[in-house]
């Protein structure tokens, strides 16, 4: 095929991230994994049974047939082919749909060797973007969460001992080997209890305590470090979108790295859908924005004004410690960056040549209303 025609293919089949495509997707691997799962239904009979295992080759041949066109349209040579398959997501294509065929060529049941079709879940961990997320903060937290580890492996094995010790006589059918003990360990540790082995001796007690209550600290452990390191992450990506719009407005140009830094950190990010209102006349105002994109209309009589990205809006009710002079609504979907009044008087205080600037234009836009209002007949 040469290599126009390859580029074609590219194009043709490389949909593969829109909507449309992904619910396929998604209706596919349903269809697949309810056929897999009821094939292993004793006593299903055998003319149904025939259709499910149909529908289960034609899942697996629209996921070969997703695998081919990855193979050969990427544009880029050196992911192109086999190159493709080692690559993380071509593996993940290829351990989708090779197994199968080659479990059922080894004369593996059939029941059995479809069970492998549990794989085509791996290929939906990309397209699920809190995956990446957790990988990030696993990865970020991996010497807090090994360390938590390294602890729970302690105890579980000083318990599994303990345990062995105090109780292999007693009950040896339960704890009268470590791999016995450990099993009971586990399960404590874990605070799953299944009651199948229980200490009887008074030490044995002791310790199955002190290990449910070392359970519970250390899930609590890890549960509080995964959920700091969500929360630290949402920051930081947070920081960097609202670092991106901030640098959409020329206000902020003037400012120094340091000073775009603190401006960041003040500003929280609104997204508004078209004809909201911001704010509306009269009410008490308690911050300011900017407009990263998108337009609003000032309902200023006789003529409204609009604003659009780069501007500001809503300095007056602040400078003026009064009331909104006018109903601010978005004409179009809009992004806007909210300034509260602490962090406006903060700022302002710190950066006198912006606060100038701002009251330069509210000067300018209050005497445009007092010039309106004196023409109005
Ligand atoms: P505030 O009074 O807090 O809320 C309404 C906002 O509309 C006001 O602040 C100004 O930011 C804005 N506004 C008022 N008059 C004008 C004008 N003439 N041109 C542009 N914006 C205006």
């Amino acid at each position: 095929m040469s290599q126009h025609r390859i580029k074609d293919l590219h194009f043709r089949f490389e949909p593969f991230g829109s909507r449309a495509y992904r619910a396929l997707q998604y209706s596919v691997l349903t269809a697949g994994l309810v056929a897999m799962a009821a094939i292993t239904v004793p006593g299903i009979r055998a003319e149904p049974r025939a259709w499910l295992i149909i529908g289960l080759w034609c899942c697996l041949g629209f996921f070969t047939f997703e695998l081919a066109v990855r193979l050969w349209s990427r544009s880029d040579p050196k992911k192109r082919g086999l190159n493709y398959l080692f690559s993380a997501a071509g593996a993940i294509d290829a351990i989708a749909v090779l197994p199968i065929p080659i479990a059922l060529l080894f004369g593996v049941p059939t029941e059995i060797a479809w069970l492998l079709a549990s794989l085509w879940l791996l290929k939906f961990t990309a397209l699920v973007p809190g995956l990446s997320l957790l990988w990030r903060v696993i990865s970020l937290e991996s010497r807090a969460l090994a360390s938590v580890l390294v602890i729970f492996l302690i105890v579980l094995l000083l318990a599994a001992v303990a345990l062995h010790v105090f109780e292999g006589v007693e009950q040896p059918e339960q704890f009268g080997s470590l791999p016995l003990s450990l099993w009971w360990a586990v399960t404590t540790l874990t605070t799953t209890g299944y009651g199948d082995a229980v200490p009887e001796t008074f030490l044995g007690r002791v310790i199955a305590g002190i290990v449910m209550i070392c359970g519970l600290g250390v899930f609590g452990l890890w549960t509080g470090i995964l959920a700091t390191g969500f929360s630290a992450e949402h920051r930081r990506r947070d920081f960097i979108r609202t670092w991106d719009l901030v640098t959409r407005v020329p206000f902020f140009r003037k400012l120094d790295p340091p000073a775009i830094i603190e401006i960041t950190r003040m500003l929280r990010r609104l997204d508004l859908a078209e004809r909201t209102v911001v704010v509306r006349r009269g009410r008490p105002g308690d911050c300011m924005y900017f407009i990263a994109s998108g337009e609003v209309e000032v309902k200023l009589e006789p003529r409204p004004i609009r604003l659009g990205p780069g501007s500001f809006f809503g300095e007056m009710a602040l400078l003026e410690r009064g009331p909104r002079i006018a109903t601010v609504v978005t004409t179009l979907p809009s992004t806007l960056l909210i300034l509260d009044v602490s962090d406006f008087h903060a700022f302002t205080a710190l950066h006198p040549d912006l606060a100038q600037v701002v009251e330069a234009e509210a000067a300018r836009r209050a005497s445009a209303i007092k010039s309106e209002t004196s023409v109005r007949p």
